[in-house]
């Protein structure tokens, strides 16, 4: 079986981060508020009140949290930009002390030998455009290209590629579908013009980028979905699922049209979200790397409620489950990219992994758990790759525990502990396991 010492020389090694979840400073230099910052206020909304008005203050802190990054001796960093940072409104004026923010940031990583790899957009809508309809209004997509035509202009001479928007499934779902993430709106499927718009602000700024000569890739939440049992009932579930969780955002950017939503009860027209010219202005651009955000395999069993045309089951038998209680199983990403390969064939751009990692109880000592899960994934993808899958590089998520959305800063992903009360970093044991599976990696390979 391969192994993560046979990933080829050239391999990027990172880790992936966030802005809401890290950075904290929510009022500091002219930033504006975005979604987030009002959603946590609504009560019960997240465990325990929790906010990211301070996360990590990674605002602040950053040269500290760089020189982590350089003591693993990484190629690549992944983290997001906050738009209402940039422009506080969304639109118009732009804060050039936002901007000045990841001017530094860029400019400290380039100096550490670090590649940044920034997100556009990682869930913190400015809120002036959620007043405005927020992801369901078509206009947001344009904001969204003005919004990526201030960043490339200023940062493009020093940063390489681009990832326009992180994972629009869970926005979609989660933000407007469910209500359990901002915006906090609970629209169950017709909420999905805002998937298409953000789809389309993913094209618009993928033509920006590319007119710049700027490499674009989109991170999507991807799970290899596995019917209950073979029966037609949980077959036909399981495809419904597969087509909204995973076709809905890779379907249109890779082939240039929408999955059948029609189990779902959606439309073609996405209720009339769609207009003419839309495919082609998501799909012409195209994709220099998909990026590939994997945490565990979905269960699917048929219908058990009426608005639902499916059923998430646990996968109970998995060896382990997360503190966060997801099925821990390392060979369903191997499945899902030799699936990915299958599906999309000749039209696949390279690969990224561009987050994977777990949570683990605050009390496990010594860290156990995520470094058997980071060892095993990255067997899954050596698997994957020795099948003929071309992966550039893994992004590990995360670099610190951080603001984890809805669950607060419960659940705990970081290579390195961060006391939030006093902000003192501690590396964790999967943290010299990172660097040294990243030196004996390089070690490995030919000069
Ligand atoms: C992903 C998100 C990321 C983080 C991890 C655990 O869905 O992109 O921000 O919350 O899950």
């Amino acid at each position: 079986m391969p192994d993560r010492f046979d990933l080829p020389a050239g391999f990027r090694w990172g880790v992936a981060t966030a802005a809401y979840q890290i950075e904290g400073a929510v009022d500091e230099d002219g930033r504006g508020p975005s979604v987030w910052d009002t959603f946590v206020a609504r009560p019960g909304a997240v465990r325990d009140g929790h906010t990211g008005a301070v996360a990590c203050d990674h605002y602040h802190r950053y040269p500290e949290d760089i020189a982590l990054m350089r003591g693993l001796d990484l190629d690549g960093y992944r983290f997001s930009m906050a738009w209402p940072r940039v422009l506080p409104a969304g639109a118009g004026a732009v804060n050039s002390a936002g901007l000045a923010f990841y001017d530094r940031l860029v400019d400290a990583l380039l100096e550490a030998g670090i590649t940044p790899l920034p997100t556009l957009f990682h869930w913190d809508l400015p809120q002036a455009l959620e007043d405005s309809g927020g992801w369901l209004d078509r206009d947001t997509a344009y904001r969204f290209a003005d919004y990526t035509t201030v960043v490339a202009d200023r940062l493009g001479d020093r940063v390489p590629a681009w990832i326009t928007l992180n994972e629009p499934f869970v926005h979609t779902v989660y933000g407007y579908a469910m209500g359990i993430h901002a915006p906090g709106r609970t629209l169950m499927f017709e909420a999905l013009p805002a998937a298409h718009h953000q789809l389309l602000a993913h094209g618009l700024a993928a033509s920006i980028l590319h007119d710049r000569g700027l490499e674009v890739m989109l991170s999507n939440n991807l799970t290899p979905v596995e019917p209950a049992s073979p029966s037609p009932a949980d077959t036909a579930a399981a495809e419904a699922y597969d087509a909204l969780h995973n076709r809905l955002f890779t379907d249109p950017v890779l082939l240039g049209r929408y999955p059948d939503l029609s189990a779902l009860g959606v439309p073609d027209d996405i209720f009339g979200a769609v207009r003419p010219g839309d495919l082609d202005l998501i799909h012409a651009p195209g994709l220099d790397g998909l990026g590939v955000n994997y945490y565990n395999p979905t269960r699917i069993g048929a219908p058990t409620d009426p608005v639902l045309p499916f059923t998430l089951l646990d996968i109970p038998e998995a060896p382990a489950h997360t503190a966060f209680g997801w099925p821990v199983v390392p060979e369903a990403l191997t499945h899902l990219l030799l699936h990915l390969r299958d599906v999309y064939g000749e039209a696949l751009p390279p690969l990224t992994i561009t987050e994977n990692g777990c949570s683990v109880d605050a009390s496990t000592t010594p860290d156990r758990p995520r470094i058997d899960y980071l060892a095993a994934h990255l067997d899954a993808l050596a698997a994957a790759m020795a099948e003929g899958v071309d992966v550039r590089g893994y992004y590990t998520w995360s670099l610190l525990d951080n603001f984890e959305w809805a669950e607060g800063y419960h659940q705990r992903f970081g290579l390195v502990h961060v006391d939030f009360a006093t902000q003192k970093r501690t590396p964790r044991a999967s943290y010299a396991w990172y660097r040294d599976l990243i030196a004996a990696h390089r070690a490995r390979l030919p000069m």
